[in-house]
């Protein structure tokens, strides 16, 4: 064994590794802190011939038995600038870095960008997976490259913005990528200069009376946490996981077709269609506030599930089953789980 091979844990409870809160138990677990520990990690996972797969935060992943393998947590740290302009500066953030942290720490910097990404759980490492997003910014709109380690040859490669192939919660790493990189490093292009971004609905309405000169990325960021604070239920309190599903796209026919049903139905153009609110259909559907034992959905926000304490993975799943037939049934509309469900 090398001198920086970290402790291999067996047996571990995961219920405070994952943010709702179901015990779940790993066969092994390990705590990794640079990269170096994380191929002979790699190496003795190949060894014993078990499955692996990597955990940050926990705030997107839903167990709904054991798992059998090995669970790496990443914690790499670290930040550093390499390469500034009187414009704008690159700075390069180990995956293990809080998200949340980093993005107060760019806001200390005078570094912009980030405000509106204020608040979402989970590590630098895991956003570009699915390409966070909030509140009109998506975290493609800041990321100027990557570097992976590739696990078939050991290597760690470098990933520009397009090579990442982003999408709404999307990118290559959840699709063609998908179990062979672990992102190991994510370098941010940050501007010196505000440049805010103010059209998301509930954004612009919180920040109207605000004048146009008072308008700082410090005062984006405070009222970004203070609506996430208001509508989406703390996992220290409540253990959920954020949107369960991820909004689906209809297409213009369709969406003229639920209209003329539902005249209120919410629906935002984009280039893969015509978003609709998961959360607004599973209101309509009946299951906003909706408990059965220490399962639900919670009061403020229809697309969060949660666990109210002793629910099971199993029991979640069971749930979100459950909606989305009732979706299926009434809409006509599939939706698919944006948690990652192990
Ligand atoms: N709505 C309802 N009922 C509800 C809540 C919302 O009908 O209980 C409708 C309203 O029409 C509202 C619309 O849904 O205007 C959109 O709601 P919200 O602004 O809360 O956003 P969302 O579409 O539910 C997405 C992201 C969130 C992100 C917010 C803000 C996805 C899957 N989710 O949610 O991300 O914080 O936008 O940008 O895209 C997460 O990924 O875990 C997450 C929280």
């Amino acid at each position: 064994m090398s001198p920086a091979a970290p402790a291999i844990r067996r047996d571990v409870d995961l219920r405070h590794l994952n943010t709702f809160h179901v015990g779940a138990r790993a066969s092994y677990f390990v705590t990794v802190t640079e990269a170096s520990q994380l191929q002979w990690v790699l190496q003795w996972q190949q060894q014993q011939q078990i499955p692996f797969m990597l955990i940050g935060q926990g705030s997107n992943i839903l167990f709904k038995a054991d798992y059998p393998g090995l669970i790496i947590e990443l914690h790499h740290r670290g930040i550093e600038v390499v390469a500034e302009t009187a414009d704008h500066v690159d700075v390069k953030v180990q995956a293990g870095e809080i998200w949340h942290d980093f993005v107060v720490y760019s806001l200390g910097q005078h570094w912009y960008g980030l405000e509106n990404l204020s608040l979402i759980p989970g590590t630098v490492g895991a956003a570009p997976v699915q390409n966070i997003g909030a509140y009109g910014v998506e975290v493609k709109d800041s990321l100027l490259e990557l570097e992976a380690l590739e696990l078939a040859t050991g290597q760690l490669r470098r990933f520009t913005n397009a090579d990442c192939q982003f999408s709404y919660r999307q990118s290559y790493f959840k699709q063609q990528g998908k179990d062979r990189f672990v992102i190991c490093a994510v370098t941010f292009r940050l501007s010196r200069h505000p440049r805010l971004v103010l059209d998301y609905p509930a954004l612009k309405s919180a920040l109207t009376a605000v004048a146009p000169d008072q308008l700082t990325p410090q005062l984006v960021s405070d009222t970004v946490c203070k609506i996430r604070r208001s509508k989406l239920p703390d996992p220290g309190v409540i253990g959920n996981a954020g949107s369960f599903f991820w909004n689906p796209h209809v297409n213009q026919q369709q969406f003229e077709r639920l209209k003329a049903q539902y005249p209120h139905i919410p629906g935002y153009a984009d280039p893969d269609g015509i978003k609709v609110p998961a959360a607004w259909l599973i209101e309509q559907a009946g299951w906003k506030g909706y408990r059965e034992g220490d399962v639900g959905v919670h009061k403020d926000h229809a697309l969060v599930l949660v666990n109210y304490g002793k629910a099971t993975g199993a029991e979640l799943v069971a749930l979100s089953q459950k909606i989305q037939a009732s979706v299926l049934d009434k809409f006509a509309i599939q939706l698919w789980p944006e948690v990652r469900i192990v």
